[in-house]
Formats: structure tokens, sequence, C-alpha cells
């Protein structure tokens, strides 16, 4: 066989071949079958030693003139190759960002965090300063400046725990009171939200753990009828002009006079109903004229000011605002609970 025939049929051969190629490995195996080390074409090549030497030139140029055609065949088909395993490789990892999806699900604030924005919105929409205190207190100050000395009855009414002899977990937040009037010159005005303890078992409606808001107000010429604005205003923001406060006497150590307070009903707006036990009036909180023995004590004179304090119990309003009826619900966690306020 000539070589002309020769590489013509190892071409044809080839091309035969390359239409059953279907992936880039075949067609390396391919390419060196014919024109690696052992390939046929190499083969052919060396045969040239053979040759005459007027006969080489002429076969030379066949030879690589067959090679360039055969490499041009190899290489189209690779091109060929990888532009599909490239379109496949596309198809395959496309996404599809218009796809609908499952929306992430978001957590949703606790009510009594809504309930507490709301107070402290509308306490400093009237003024009033959010100032934090420890949780780990001094009984100085949760008991001592409050007008509640070691020996002082009303000390049994808070079922305190005690970290030391001068170390408690507070037991309200009124310490936050007297740690400010300490600390600032008045005129004061402050509300402070809080986690407060006591020794109670847990039920329906009494938790170890709980929080209270509580607010101050020091400054001149400041009287009862301040303090009953200031609640009646509180109240009406936030539940609507038609709620009432009234006001009922009562006794804290830290504050003379003092009274509780209740609200109309929010549930049936003063009607009568199982929330209020009929009475149209639920009870929220409990407050006061600042005792001149505590605004001494915390470094205020009091013949030049006065005072008004109230704390509020922030389950109870939060209970009271969204119906909830067991206290318990507000620290499961559970999202079926969680989930209807917002
Ligand atoms: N500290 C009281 C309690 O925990 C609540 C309270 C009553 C706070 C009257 C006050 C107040 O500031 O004036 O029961």
């Amino acid at each position: 066989m000539d070589i002309r025939e020769n590489i013509a049929s190892i071409q044809s051969a080839l091309e035969e071949e390359l239409r059953t190629i279907e992936d880039i490995r075949q067609l390396d195996e391919v390419r060196q079958r014919v024109l690696g080390k052992k390939g046929t074409l190499t083969a052919l090549l060396r045969s040239m030693g053979q040759l005459s030497p007027q006969e080489r030139p002429a076969a030379g140029q066949l030879i690589n003139a067959g090679r360039e055609a055969i490499s041009a065949l190899l290489d189209e088909k690779q091109s060929m190759l990888n532009a599909r395993d490239r379109e496949l490789k596309l198809r395959r990892e496309t996404i599809d960002v218009t796809e609908p999806r499952p929306l992430p699900r978001v957590g949703v604030p606790h009510p009594m965090s809504l309930v507490l924005e709301e107070v402290l919105s509308a306490l400093t929409g009237l003024g009033f300063d959010v100032v934090e205190g420890p949780e780990v207190e001094l009984d100085h100050y949760n008991f001592e400046l409050l007008n509640l000395p070691k020996d002082h009855p009303a000390r049994d009414a808070q079922d305190t725990f005690y970290v030391d002899d001068n170390i408690v977990l507070r037991t309200h937040t009124s310490p936050v009171q007297a740690r400010t009037m300490l600390s600032r010159k008045p005129p004061i005005r402050i509300a402070c939200p809080g986690r407060v303890y006591r020794a109670d078992e847990m039920d329906a409606t009494h938790s170890p753990v709980f929080h209270q808001i509580e607010g101050l107000v020091i400054d001149k010429d400041v009287t009862m009828g301040d303090l009953k604005g200031t609640l009646d205003t509180l109240f009406k923001k936030l539940y609507g002009n038609d709620i009432e406060t009234r006001f009922r006497p009562s006794f804290f150590p830290f504050t003379e006079p003092s009274a509780e307070v209740d609200l109309t009903c929010i549930t049936c707006r003063g009607k009568g109903c199982r929330v209020c036990k009929g009475t149209g009036w639920i009870e929220v909180l409990g407050c006061g004229m600042v005792n001149p023995k505590v605004l001494e004590m915390c470094g205020i004179d009091s013949k030049e000011y006065s005072g008004f304090a109230f704390g509020i119990g922030l389950e109870r309003i939060t209970m009271l605002r969204y119906g909830i009826k067991d206290l318990r619900l507000l620290y499961e966690g559970d999202e079926r609970f969680l989930r209807q306020f917002r």
C-alpha cells in the first residue's frame, strides 16, 4: 500500500470512529491510537526510514499534510464535545430565580415585648427616659433606701431570693428609683422596665420571675394631680380615650400617700365581664407620692422637691390587653400561642 492510500485509510477509519465517540476520554484514546508514540500515523512516519532519499521529501509532505488533517478532525470533535459538556453543565446547574419557594419562617415579637414597646413609647412621648438597673441587687437599694429596714414587716410580703445577707435578686424595679435619685439631679422622669424575682410557686397567676415597669417623676411642686394626670394620659394613649383610671387608697413603705389604680376594663370597656368579675374595673398598678423619707435617704431635699412613682406589672397588663388567662403561656414559647399576636 502506498503512503497516500495508507493515510487515506487511517483518515477514513478515524472519521468513521469519531461518529460513535461520546466523550472526551474516548476521544483521547483514539488520538493516542493514531497520533501517539505507538500510533498508526506515527508508525507511518517511522517507516520513512526505509524509503530512499529521493522518495522521502514527497512522503514527508504527504504524511505531514495527513497529520494536520487528522489533528484538525480530532480537534473539531474535541471542541464539539467540550461545547456539549459545557451546555449540559449549564443546564444542570441553572437556578430558576423566578421559582416560587417557601418563605423562611420569621419569628414574631413576644406579646410582652409588644405591650412593653407600647408602654415605653407612650412614656417616652411624655418625656420619660428609659433607665435600667441590675437584677442582682444590694439589699440596700432593694429595701433600705425604699424605707424597708431589715426588721420591717413589709419585707415578708416580698418572698425574697437572698444571694447572701446583703445581696438579693431584686424583688421589684423600685431600686432603680433609688439608684437614679442618687446619681441624677432633679428634674427626673424615668421609666425602668425589667425582670424581678420572688420565691413564688408557678401557677396561672404567679411566677418566680416576672416583669415590672417602674415610673418615677421628681420635680418642684409635683402633686398627686400630676400622678393621676400622667397615668390617665398613659392609659388613654394605650387603650383609647374611653378608658378611665380610679385610685383606691393603699400602702407602700416608699410612697405616702399610696394608691392602687384601677382601669376601665379593657375587655368590656366597663360594662362588666368575666375578666373584671362584673365590676367594670381592673387593677393594674401600685403608686403614690414618693415618701419624703425616701427622698432624703436618696439625697434629695424633700422641702424643695416632691415626686410620684408607680409600678406596673407587665405580665398583668399583657394578659388583660390580649385576654390571656394563664400566665404560663407567656413563658412556654409555644409558637401556636405566640404567632397570634401582631
Ligand atoms: N414595688 C411595688 C411592688 O413590687 C410596686 C410599686 C408600688 C412601685 C408603688 C412603685 C410604687 O413605684 O409607688 O409591688
